[in-house]
C-alpha cells in the first residue's frame, strides 16, 4: 500500500500532517502484539468460512501465509521498518501483500475495535502466565531462604523500633503469603477478562453470520464471548486491574526491598548481599550498595504510575471506543515487562542475600525484646497483665540504669523488682524461649515455620502443575448456547 497502510483513505484527499502522521502511529508500541493479531486473523477468516464469506479453500490459503509469516518473524524477529499505522494495519498489510483481493476480504464484519479489544486479552494472558511465574519463583526462592533460617533468630520491628524477636524464616514466609495474593489476585483478574470480543464489529457487534462460540472456543477463550459489544470494545477495566495486581506485587516488592537495604546497612549488619547483586561506588572504594533492592523499590514508583495513568485515561470517556484507548498500551506494558523484571531480580537477590546468622542472634537479644515475655511470665504468676505491664515496664528501666538485658539482671534486683517470679530469667527470657513459647498457628516459633515452609512446599508444587485446573470458570458451550437461545 502506498498510503502509509491506511485502511480508511476513500474520503480523504491530502495527506496527513506529518508531525501528526508519527504522533498518532502507535506501532512501536503495539508490535508486540504481533502474533495475538495473527491468531485473531486465522479465527476471525475460520468465522467468516462459517458465515459464508470465504471458503475452505481461502481459509487455507490464508492458513498457510499465517503461518509462514509467524515462522519469519520467529525466526527473523519483527519487522522494523514498516509505515503502517498500527500493528493491524501492518498485519493486514503483510496479508494483502501475499494474498491480494483475498487478504482485503479477512476484514469482513470486523473493525480494529474488536480486534486490538482481543488482541490485548490474547496478549495479557501471555503476561499473567509468565508474570505469575515470576511470581511462584520469587515464593520459591524466599521459601528456600526461610527453609534454611527457621531456626535463626532476628530483631523483629514495629515502628522501626525493636519489637520482639522472630526467626529469619517467619520474615521471609510473610512475603511469600503477601506474594501468593499477588498471583491470585492476577489469576483472577484473568479469569474475568477471559472472554473474546471477536463480532463485536465497531461497537455495535457484526452484521455477518458469525458463531461467536465457536470463534471464542477457537481462540481458548474460557468464558465463551463478551455479551455486549459496546462494553467489550470500550472498556478497559481488566487492564485496570492487571495493573492494580501488579502495582501491589510492586509494593510488596518494595518493602522487601527497603527490608533488605536496611539489613544490609552497616547499622544493622543482618545480611551482606553477593557480588552477583550489589555495586560498588565509583568514588567510595568501601561502598558496597543494594542496587538490586533499591532499584525494584524505584521502579515500584513506575509500575503504579501506570495504574494511575490508566484510571485516569479511562475516566471521562463517552461509552464507544475512543482512540485515547490507544494509549493504553503504551501505559500498560512497560508497567508489565518492569513488573516481571523486578520480580525476577528480586528473587536473584534473595538467593545471594547472605544472612550474619551470629549477629542476628546476637542483636534479637538486646534491646529489652523479651519484656513483653516477661510480663506474660507476671500474668503466668497471677498478676493482672495490666500491672505486669508496668511492673515490667519499671524492670526494664532499671536494667537500663544498671547497663544490662531483663535475662542479665542480677539475682537481688529479681527478688526486689519481680518478687512473684522464682524462675530463671536467663533461661525463661532467652530468644530461644522467647521464640518458642510463640508456637501458635501464624506465630514465629521454629517448628511453626518449619511446618510452615513444608505447607509453602506442597502449595508451590500444585501451583506449578498450573492455574486452570484449580479455578472453576469453564461454563461449557452447551450453557453459553442455552444461555443465548432463551433470549430469542
Ligand atoms: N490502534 C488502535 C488502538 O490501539 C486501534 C485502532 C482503532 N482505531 C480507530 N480509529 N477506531 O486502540
Amino acid at each position: 500500500m502506498s498510503d502509509g497502510g491506511k485502511m480508511w483513505g476513500a474520503r480523504f484527499e491530502g495527506e496527513l500532517d506529518p508531525q501528526f502522521a508519527e504522533y498518532q502511529d502507535s506501532l512501536q508500541y503495539d508490535i508486540t502484539l504481533a502474533f495475538a493479531d495473527l491468531d485473531t486473523n486465522l479465527a476471525w477468516s475460520e468465522a467468516l468460512v462459517g458465515a459464508g464469506v470465504l471458503t475452505d479453500d481461502d481459509f487455507d490459503k490464508i492458513a498457510g501465509v499465517i503461518e509462514d509469516l509467524a515462522a519469519q518473524w520467529h525466526e527473523h524477529g519483527l519487522p522494523t521498518d514498516s509505515d503502517a499505522e498500527d500493528v493491524h494495519s501492518f498485519v493486514e498489510q503483510q496479508l494483502v501483500a501475499q494474498l491480494g483481493d483475498l487478504g482485503k476480504r479477512i476484514h469482513t464484519g470486523r473493525s480494529r475495535n474488536d480486534q486490538v479489544a482481543t488482541d490485548m486479552r490474547l496478549h495479557l494472558r501471555e503476561w499473567v502466565g509468565c508474570l505469575v511465574e515470576s511470581i511462584e519463583g520469587l515464593c520459591l526462592a524466599l521459601v528456600e531462604k526461610a527453609a534454611q533460617h527457621a531456626g535463626d533468630p532476628m530483631p523483629g520491628y514495629t515502628h522501626l523500633q525493636r519489637a520482639q524477636p522472630i526467626t529469619i524464616g517467619h520474615h521471609a514466609l510473610a512475603y511469600v503469603e503477601a506474594l501468593s495474593r499477588d498471583r491470585e489476585r492476577l489469576i483472577d483478574a484473568h479469569n474475568r477478562f477471559d472472554q473474546c470480543p471477536l463480532g463485536s464489529g465497531a461497537l455495535a457487534g457484526t452484521a455477518f453470520d458469525i458463531d461467536r462460540i465457536e470463534l471464542a472456543a477457537r481462540l481458548e477463550f474460557q468464558n465463551g464471548p463478551t455479551r455486549n459489544s459496546l462494553d467489550a470494545t470500550a472498556s478497559r477495566d481488566h487492564l485496570c486491574e492487571v495493573a492494580f495486581a501488579c502495582s501491589m506485587t510492586m509494593t510488596n516488592l518494595s518493602r522487601l526491598a527497603e527490608d533488605y537495604v536496611f539489613f544490609a546497612s552497616f547499622e544493622a549488619g543482618f545480611v551482606r548481599f553477593g557480588d552477583a547483586v550489589a555495586t560498588g561506588s565509583s568514588l567510595m572504594p568501601q561502598k558496597r550498595n543494594p542496587d538490586a533492592m533499591e532499584l525494584i523499590r524505584g521502579k515500584a514508583a513506575k509500575v503504579q504510575g501506570a495504574l494511575q495513568s490508566l484510571l485516569t485515561l479511562m475516566k471521562g470517556l463517552p461509552l464507544g471506543y475512543n482512540r485515547d484507548l490507544q494509549i493504553d498500551k503504551e501505559i500498560l506494558l512497560p508497567a508489565l515487562d518492569a513488573t516481571n523484571q523486578s520480580t525476577l531480580v528480586a528473587a536473584t537477590a534473595i538467593e545471594n542475600a547472605v544472612f550474619d546468622t551470629e549477629r542476628c542472634a546476637a542483636e534479637a537479644g538486646r534491646g529489652y525484646l523479651n519484656a513483653t515475655d516477661l510480663a506474660d511470665l507476671l500474668v503466668n504468676a497471677s498478676v493482672p497483665f495490666r500491672d505486669a505491664h508496668g511492673i515490667a515496664g519499671t524492670a526494664v528501666n532499671r536494667a537500663i540504669e544498671l547497663g544490662v538485658e531483663l535475662h542479665e539482671l542480677p539475682a537481688n534486683e529479681q527478688k526486689t523488682l519481680l518478687p512473684q517470679l522464682s524462675c530463671d530469667l536467663a533461661e525463661s527470657l532467652s530468644v530461644e524461649a522467647v521464640l518458642n513459647r510463640r508456637n501458635v498457628i501464624g506465630g514465629t516459633a521454629p517448628a511453626r515455620v518449619r511446618a510452615e515452609v513444608e505447607r509453602w512446599r506442597i502449595l508451590i508444587a500444585e501451583w506449578a502443575e498450573g492455574y486452570h485446573e484449580l479455578d472453576d470458570f469453564n461454563p461449557d458451550e452447551e450453557e453459553l448456547e442455552l444461555e443465548f437461545t432463551s433470549d430469542d
